[in-house]
Parts: C-alpha cells; sequence; structure tokens
C-alpha cells in the first residue's frame, strides 16, 4: 500500500546523490557554512551531498530554484536571515518562505563584522559615520545583492548613520571581500565565517561587531554598542529547507543528520574558530525553524518598511 510504499521510499532515502544549493558564489559565508556540515551529514545519511551555488538577486534566485524542485529530498537549501527580508524588498519574489518550503531545521547564527580596505581613513566606527556623512557621494558599500545578510546590515548602518551610500552589489561577498583586500571599494558588514581570517591577517580593518558581546576569536574588535551604534545588531540566523511537499520522513532524517553535524566537534572547532556556534539540538528541529522565520519575516518587514525601503 501507499504508506508501505513511501516508508520504503524514506526507508531507502537516500539512494542518489543529495543537492544542498547554496544561494551565492563560493567562497562566501553561507558556501562555507554549508561545505562545514555537508560531511557529517552526509556520512549520517549514508549517501554523498554536492555543493551546488546559484548565485543571483541577493539570494532569491537559488532560493526560487529549491521552491520549484522535486519533493523528494534530492534538492536541499541552505539560506539564512535573507528568507525572512526578501519578502520585504522584491515585489515578484518566485517563493512564499513559509509556504513553498518544509523547514528542516536551524544551523547557526553568525555575528556581522563591519570591516573596510586596510587603507580606508576612518580609524573608528565614529569616524566612519562622521566620515561617510562627510563624502557620501564618493564612499562604496559592497554587499551580496538586496536581500542579502550584508544587504540588511548596510541597511541598518545607513539608517543609523542617517546617510545614503553608492551600494556595490557582489554574487557573494566571498568575492566582495576580495575586492575589499584589494582596495576596490570601501568597507562592507559580513560575517564573522568571511571575515575572520582577513581580520587577523590584518588585510582589512575592523571596525566593530554587530553582538551584543564581543566575538570570543575576534577579542580586539569592539561591539557596536561599545563603538556608539548600540542599534546596529544583527546576527545570520541560518536553516535548511526542502520543497514543500517533501515527505516527513526524509525531513526527519535530514533533521537527525543536521543534529549529527552540529554535535561533530569538528564543525564545533571549525565555527568557532570563524566566530560562530551550532544552535542547540532543540533548535534543529523543523518547528523551532519554522517558529524563527515566522518571528523573522514579521521582525524585518517593519524594520525595512521604518527604513523606508519598498519592494521592487
Ligand atoms: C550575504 O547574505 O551577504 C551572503 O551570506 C553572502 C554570501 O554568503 O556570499
Amino acid at each position: 500500500g501507499g504508506s508501505a510504499t513511501s516508508t520504503a521510499s524514506a526507508g531507502g532515502y537516500p539512494d542518489q546523490n543529495i543537492t544542498f544549493v547554496v544561494p551565492f558564489s563560493a567562497g562566501g559565508p553561507t558556501d562555507t557554512v554549508t561545505r562545514m556540515i555537508a560531511e557529517p551529514m552526509a556520512a549520517k545519511l549514508g549517501g554523498k551531498i554536492v555543493v551546488q551555488n546559484v548565485e543571483g538577486a541577493g539570494g532569491t534566485v537559488g532560493a526560487g530554484q529549491v521552491a520549484r524542485a522535486q519533493p523528494d529530498g534530492y534538492t536541499v537549501l541552505m539560506h539564512h536571515i535573507g528568507m525572512s527580508t526578501a519578502p520585504a524588498l522584491y515585489k515578484s519574489l518566485g517563493y512564499k518562505p513559509l509556504e513553498s518550503f518544509e523547514m528542516v531545521g536551524l544551523v547557526t547564527e553568525v555575528p556581522m563584522t563591519i570591516v573596510a580596505r586596510k587603507d580606508f581613513q576612518p580609524a573608528t566606527l565614529q569616524d566612519l559615520v562622521t566620515y561617510v556623512k562627510a563624502n557620501a557621494n564618493k564612499v562604496t558599500l559592497a554587499n551580496a545583492g538586496i536581500g542579502a545578510a550584508s544587504h540588511l546590515c548596510g541597511l541598518l548602518f545607513q539608517t543609523a548613520a542617517g546617510v545614503k551610500l553608492q551600494e556595490v552589489p557582489y554574487e557573494g561577498t566571498g568575492p566582495a571581500l576580495t575586492d575589499l583586500v584589494g582596495g576596490q571599494v570601501d568597507f562592507m558588514c559580513d560575517q564573522t565565517t568571511n571575515t575572520s581570517g582577513q581580520i587577523t591577517a590584518g588585510e582589512v580593518k575592523a571596525y566593530a561587531v554587530t553582538t551584543p558581546e564581543r566575538v570570543k576569536s575576534l577579542p580586539d574588535v569592539p561591539t557596536t554598542t561599545e563603538a556608539g551604534l548600540p542599534k546596529l545588531q544583527v546576527s545570520v540566523w541560518h536553516g535548511l529547507y526542502v520543497p514543500v511537499g517533501t515527505p516527513k520522513e526524509v525531513v526527519q532524517k535530514l533533521s537527525e543528520a543536521l543534529k549529527v553535524a552540529l554535535a561533530d566537534q569538528k564543525v564545533i572547532d571549525q565555527m568557532a574558530k570563524l566566530g560562530t556556534a551550532p544552535v542547540p539540538p532543540e533548535s534543529a528541529t523543523p518547528e523551532a525553524h519554522r517558529a524563527k522565520l515566522q518571528e523573522q519575516l514579521g521582525t524585518w518587514a517593519k524594520v525595512i518598511a521604518d527604513a523606508g525601503v519598498k519592494a521592487s
């Protein structure tokens, strides 16, 4: 009968490669987090996970592609806070976050850093605010497209500083950071999972971290509160999604494998080195993930509207 078949299929799952879609460029923070957990998840699932970067439009192209994929458990999306900001930023989004996907579980919540090319004149966050106000039409602010976490943090910065800057969009903050190190762009707000190495190497200047407490692995970088911009607080939560209609047993198998990956000492150590940590096991569940997304959709719709930004 049907149930026997579906159980059998979930029982046999996976019996082919699983694609994890990253909606930003290779080498960026989303890609880094995905590749960290893919290995232990594949081991637990007893299958192979292939990471595929599907760039464009601040992560909405990749998310839309997964929303339209077969609901068979062989296409999984890694996405972050951008899943909760896109509806307020895009008039015609190819998916509805709460209806087009099944949630698998939360993964990690990553601090952000405000970083600049190393010879950029402002020395502190306050100097940066003063400088960008006086040079608004000259300063360039990099991000990974409208709807990216870097875009949201840049929006919060501009609102806090009371200024509108020229934004330079990239397909991910991997390539954006390369240009920042090369001095092609002035500054950016990006996740510690991408910027930690360059900050520690002195290749970029770090003004602040966007979390209430300092990041242990970046002890010399002040918080935005210490640096005088207490409202500039945001951290980038990540979750795994599959297309709506994916069998429950398959979602459960993926969620179990995610929990195993988040308890893997190598993952814990890698995340700690990059300024973040796995979520607790009770958050790596479909229910916790859905609750987080529901709350975040409301939160950012209000912040974006209050910032005077309209969907386009
Ligand atoms: C972003 O939202 O800024 C992305 O995380 C950038 C990336 O992962 O490349």
